[in-house]
């Protein structure tokens, strides 16, 4: 048994891999008519998805990177305590820059959670994508929106045996960078700032004009509706809070 720490925290908190790997089939299945195989998740921290996409079908082949070795050794366990011999043939865990390090063509590149928006150079990081997707490859570019990502917030979830709490520290104007953190509360202990991010929010126009720039084309905006269910918008709804997905393709 694994004692709960930040890294297991935090999967519970925030992150949902076997809803995530039917989601990534789904866009990519609708767009391609045919079932993805591959996929590199950037920015993978333990690999979740990665582990889950290898586990949901023998076909299916992942990339998991990150620059964390805590991370991915903590990965690697979860693979290890998770997955058939076989299944974890199917998975790299890789420790890297997402925007340099060279891996072969994938059908879909996974940017979960916001996680790309931490990079001032995002451009660099679209180039690097574009260069690692397949013939008919998708960029999955999870996002947020609204009014909420400019203000202090602190929102708290509670989850069985244990707090996550969400913090919005700080917003600066003028460089757009968001201070966000992430706490936890177990056993009445309180684990502050177990994880800290600057998020450089950019408009959908900035960030379309970035996606062209790198070659990648098409960039439609899918957005969670008040059931939870992905739906295209053709611009960012006028609402507080909003998540989704930008769907790029090879031009
Ligand atoms: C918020 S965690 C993402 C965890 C999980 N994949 C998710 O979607 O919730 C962000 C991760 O990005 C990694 N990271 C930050 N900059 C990176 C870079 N340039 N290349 C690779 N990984 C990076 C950090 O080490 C961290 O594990």
């Amino acid at each position: 048994v694994i004692r709960p720490d930040r890294y297991a925290l935090y999967e519970r908190a925030v992150q949902t891999p076997e809803h995530d790997v039917e989601l990534i089939a789904r866009i990519y299945r609708e767009r391609r008519r045919r079932a993805p195989r591959t996929l590199r998740e950037d920015f993978a921290g333990t690999a979740a998805v990665s582990i889950a996409w290898v586990a949901s079908d023998d076909e299916r082949e992942a990339i998991a990177i990150d620059l964390d070795a805590g991370a991915l050794s903590r990965a690697r366990v979860n693979a290890k305590a998770r997955l058939e011999t076989d299944e974890r043939a199917r998975l790299s865990l890789v420790r890297g820059d997402v925007r340099t390090v060279a891996t072969r063509a994938v059908d879909v590149v996974l940017a979960p959670n916001f996680s790309w928006a931490i990079l001032d150079d995002l451009g660099a990081y679209l180039g690097a994508v574009r260069r690692s997707l397949a013939s008919g490859g998708l960029l999955l570019l999870e996002t947020f929106g609204g009014r909420d990502l400019e203000r202090r917030i602190v929102h708290r979830h509670e989850r069985p045996g244990f707090t996550y709490v969400w913090e919005h520290r700080g917003f600066d104007p003028v460089s757009r960078v968001l201070d966000a953190r992430i706490h936890f509360e177990a056993r009445g202990r309180m684990l502050r700032d177990a994880f800290s991010y600057r998020f450089r929010l950019r408009t959908l126009a900035e960030l379309r004009a970035l996606l062209r720039d790198a070659g990648l084309a098409r960039a439609d905006l899918l957005v969670e509706d008040a059931r939870g269910a992905l739906r295209p918008v053709s611009r960012a709804p006028p609402r507080a809070a909003w998540n989704g997905y930008l769907v790029a393709s090879v031009r």
